[in-house]
């Protein structure tokens, strides 16, 4: 069996400087080409629920250091076919050795407790609302080169979301590391998206805190994740007071940032429109993705992480 490696279920336990120290790997593999042979080793790509950049992008910085993925998508001809639980499958995969698991699941199932019991780490790749970690950091990074400063150099740095916060693992994340980077979040969303806490700056006017941020994060609205109690929303309503347009996005600042962890909604969230704004940089999120991933991938295999 691989040598037990650290899990990164959510970025409380992250550190300033292990967060540098993964920008900084990550900018030379990016920069440099870093050269790197895991060959031989392997790493469990099980993903319980849907997804395409999470998946592909471990997929590739995977292939791209020689680490060799096994794949469990969707449960498509797996044993959950027949009845076999979701920890029952973790517990099964984890036994085969692999050096660690990349691992999106819902909110019943307990990682904290599997991570205990298994002789691996596991990285959360999106576990239900609690968290999407490396999402949250791929998109600093992304900020960090773009805004041209060090991590701890973005503290103050005016974050917005907009929308479906309160379905929003990645916005769960990123309130995580705003504490360790001291980055100023706020959010913008109608009464059933918003969270209950006291604690974060809200904008009930859009155009007011597109005017307040550095950085704006449209968030999709999660259709799937809503109960009854959205019978009575209104996309219509919702696109024309929270909707990104470009000229919503006037407001913003020349400099400012607008990001979106994908997939779009075009024309609910985000209009089509805004991709082409100097702006946006939703596919450098995506390309970032692959490379911040690959650190954190040879970060486990060093024991690093
Ligand atoms: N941002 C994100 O998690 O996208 P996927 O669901 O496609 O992985």
């Amino acid at each position: 069996m691989s040598k037990p490696s650290a899990s990164l279920l959510d970025l409380k336990s992250l550190s300033l400087s292990q967060i540098r120290q993964l920008f900084s790997q990550a900018k030379k593999i990016k920069t440099e080409s870093l050269p790197y042979q895991a060959t031989g080793q392997v790493v469990g790509l099980l993903f319980f629920e849907a997804s395409t950049r999470t998946r592909m992008s471990f997929e590739t910085a995977s292939h791209r250091i020689g680490l060799s993925p096994i794949l469990l998508d969707g449960g498509i001809k797996s044993s959950l076919e027949k009845g076999e639980s979701v920890e029952d499958s973790i517990l099964n995969v984890a036994a085969m050795g692999p050096h660690c698991l990349v691992i999106r699941c819902g909110d019943s199932v307990d990682l904290l407790t599997l991570s205990k019991k298994i002789p691996c780490g596991i990285l959360n790749a999106g576990w239900g609302v609690k968290g999407h970690p490396t999402q949250a950091l791929l998109d600093v990074f992304t900020m960090q080169e773009t805004l041209g400063s060090e991590p701890g150099a973005i503290e103050g740095t005016k974050i917005l979301f907009i929308g479906d916060i309160r379905h929003s693992r990645v916005a769960a994340s990123h309130f995580e590391i705003s504490k360790t980077l001291k980055t100023q979040v706020a959010v913008c969303a109608p009464s059933e998206f918003m969270l209950e806490s006291s604690l974060i700056k809200k904008f009930e006017d859009l155009d007011e805190g597109l005017s307040w941020a550095d950085v704006v994060i449209v968030l999709r609205c999660q259709f799937e994740r809503h109960q009854s109690e959205f019978k009575t929303f209104s996309v219509e309503n919702y696109r024309k007071n929270y909707g990104l347009s470009s000229s919503r996005a006037k407001r913003l600042r020349s400099k400012a940032l607008i990001m979106h962890p994908g997939p779009i909604n075009h024309g609910i969230e985000m209009e089509s429109e805004i991709l082409s704004d100097p702006r946006c940089r939703v596919l450098q999120q995506v390309n970032n993705g692959v490379f911040v991933r690959e650190a954190i991938l040879r970060a486990t295999l060093e024991g690093t992480l």
